[in-house]
């Protein structure tokens, strides 16, 4: 499997979950929508961290190291803030400056993997490429079930 092609489409689903808590009012399906996006951003973040980070860091480029570990404090930023996030009444103001802040330093962040970090992967070439998207689909579906990686949500 591609595992850009895997990424981007979690990055869609993630933004899309955005503009659905944006569009929810009241606090209960917020706080279900948030639990949806923050399994989803951990899921991500994780097969990131553990499979696609560490092979593009590895690749005999330099900007290769610098710009995967500025994407690994990014992580960490984003996992801050998701922790601060279930004790924020979802009808509190500040639980929309929090998600304003959260989606803003996503977007930033995917607009790094998607214009940079996504092409210098390519140079890991397209063997070791589905290798390693093999195994991130893999660690998707042992926590989605079977298909996950295959199945278009409907909006
Ligand atoms: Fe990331
Ligand atoms: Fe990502």
């Amino acid at each position: 499997m591609d595992p850009i092609q895997l990424l981007k489409r979690q990055h869609r689903e993630v933004e899309a979950l955005f503009k659905k808590i944006d569009k929810a009012r009241s606090a209960e399906p917020r706080r279900a929508l948030l639990a949806e996006l923050a399994a989803n951003l951990k899921l991500h973040m994780a097969i990131e961290e553990e499979i696609f980070y560490p092979a593009v860091q590895q690749l005999p480029v330099k900007k290769a190291e610098d710009m995967t570990l500025e994407a690994y404090e990014e992580h960490a930023v984003v996992k801050l803030v998701l922790a601060e996030l279930p004790g924020v009444d979802p009808e509190d103001d500040r639980f929309d400056a929090k998600m304003t802040v959260l989606s803003e330093l996503i977007e930033h962040h995917v607009d790094e993997e998607e214009d940079e970090m996504f092409k210098t992967a390519k140079k890991l070439g397209a063997a070791e490429l589905n290798a390693l998207g093999d195994r991130m689909a893999a660690q998707v579906e042992a926590v989605k079930g079977p298909g996950a990686t295959r199945r278009r949500r409907a909006a």
